[in-house]
């Protein structure tokens, strides 16, 4: 399998930054195609602890080209500064990141309109990371946004944009872009090669699929597509281009920002959230927490195709007396097993829970799958079996080496 696509298959902090960074050590290339500065990716390795947002989790890896496909918004301030915080701990981008000229560049009053529209939504706020996404994005769709190469063509650029931005405004995208210049790279065609040489690509996901703006909670949503089909669209390259797709699931449920979670329960965990490492990325928030739902993990199996689960975060289960997973809903009085579409609908959505019996023993530090207890093989078994594919790998930890491969195994059970 030369190519992977990565995606998360809830609403994001899947842990995709650990699996994209494992997958990265035989990777030649790591892409990242759709999203922006809204997410946010940690990366633990050894006592050094990174938080990517735009570069994708590759530049960990000194021998593995980085691009920032078309699909991609770009702040290109927030990008300076995450490159410049790389290099202070001696991770080079020259050379190995490449932008490519058809992303959306987010300005300044993108920015303002997420905050003005969030104000305006009030009780119902979509709760934005204020990144300015949905705005860059709406620009895009409306023809009326600037792409990387539009900001370059600095004549150009200054006449298109007008009076919309101070000069002072103008002055300082022009330099965030020509900083960045030595970046623009002729990304299409460097993937469609690498792909033609047959080397190893990894898609970096960014989000996840119930935050899809197609198929996730819509309106609580963002703007990109999220599923293994905006890869393709995302990074310019065509549907036969991912031989392999790897739905990122956390062993439970979390969600940052406003909209529907029908198995939210923020009583689960004994331990505050930022000892089980549930505090948002990119804005520090506390992330609301939840019983695994089986019948959203099977629709993100559906929509991406999945050919396999990477179960993250089991080892935050360890200490549970019972552990539940969703397996229907009840909407209105009636039995369901595929998600709801109205809002109504996910507002009046009662969880069906099967219980399981916690294993209550530490899984971290385990890494031969037939020393993990038989109560958190028969939970990882039955999330396969549930969602409808087979879980590849697991992880009960952090760090690089809290990892462990079940290929074999759980194919058989499934
Ligand atoms: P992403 O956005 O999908 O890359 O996920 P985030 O990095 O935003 O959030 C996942 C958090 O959980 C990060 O702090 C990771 O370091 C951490 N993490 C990832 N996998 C595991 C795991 O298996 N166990 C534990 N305890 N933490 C993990
Ligand atoms: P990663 O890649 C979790 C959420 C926001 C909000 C909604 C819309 O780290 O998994 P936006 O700023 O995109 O317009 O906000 O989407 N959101 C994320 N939640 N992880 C992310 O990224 C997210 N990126 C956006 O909290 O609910
Ligand atoms: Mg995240």
């Amino acid at each position: 399998m030369t190519t992977v696509a990565v995606v998360g298959g809830q609403w994001g902090d899947e842990g995709k930054g650990k699996v994209v960074d494992l997958l990265s050590e035989d990777a030649a290339h790591v892409v990242r195609c759709q999203g922006g500065a809204n997410a946010g990716h940690t990366i633990v390795i050894g006592a050094r602890e990174f938080k990517l947002h735009l570069v994708p989790t590759g530049i960990l890896h000194p021998d593995v080209q980085c691009y920032l496909g078309a699909g991609v918004v770009l702040d290109m301030e927030a990008l300076l500064t995450e490159l410049r915080d790389l290099q202070a701990v001696g991770i080079q981008s020259e050379g190995r990141f490449w932008i490519s000229p058809y992303t959306h560049v987010v300005m300044p009053y993108h920015k303002e309109q997420d905050a003005r529209q969030e104000q305006r939504r009030g009780r119902t706020a979509l709760g934005t990371t204020s990144r300015g996404i949905g705005p860059c994005y709406a620009d895009k769709a409306h023809r009326t946004g600037f792409r990387f190469a539009d900001v370059l063509d600095t004549a150009f650029f200054r006449e298109q944009v007008g009076d919309t931005l101070s000069s002072d405004a103008v002055d300082s995208l022009i330099q965030h872009a020509e900083q960045l210049r030595p970046h623009l790279g002729d990304v299409e065609e460097r993937l469609f090669l690498a792909r033609q040489r047959g080397e190893r690509i990894v898609f970096e996901g960014a989000q996840g699929v119930l935050l899809d703006s197609t198929f996730g909670t819509y309106p609580y949503v963002t703007s990109s597509h999220t599923c293994a089909a905006g890869v393709c669209q995302g990074a310019g390259l065509g549907p036969s281009s991912i031989d392999e797709t790897l739905l990122v699931l956390k062993a439970y449920c979390t969600r940052v920002g406003h909209g529907p979670f029908p198995t939210e329960d923020n009583s689960i965990f004994a331990e505050d959230c930022a000892s089980i490492r549930e505090v948002g990325t990119t804005t520090g928030r506390t992330r609301r927490l939840g019983w695994f739902d089986a019948v959203l993990g099977r629709w993100s199996v559906q929509l991406n195709g999945a050919d396999a689960i990477v179960l993250t975060k089991l080892d935050i289960l360890d200490t549970l007396e019972i552990i539940k997973i969703c397996v229907g809903y009840t909407v209105n009085g009636e039995e369901r097993v595929r998600p709801p579409v109205t809002q109504s609908e996910w507002e009046s959505a009662t969880p069906t829970y099967e219980e399981w019996p916690g294993w209550q023993l530490p899984t971290v530090g385990i890494t031969d799958p037939a020393q993990l207890p038989e109560a958190a093989l028969a939970y990882i078994q039955r999330i396969a079996e549930l969602c409808g594919a087979p879980v590849f790998i697991v992880s009960v930890g952090p760090a690089r080496d809290q990892t462990l491969t079940l290929r074999p195994q759980v194919q058989e059970a499934t």
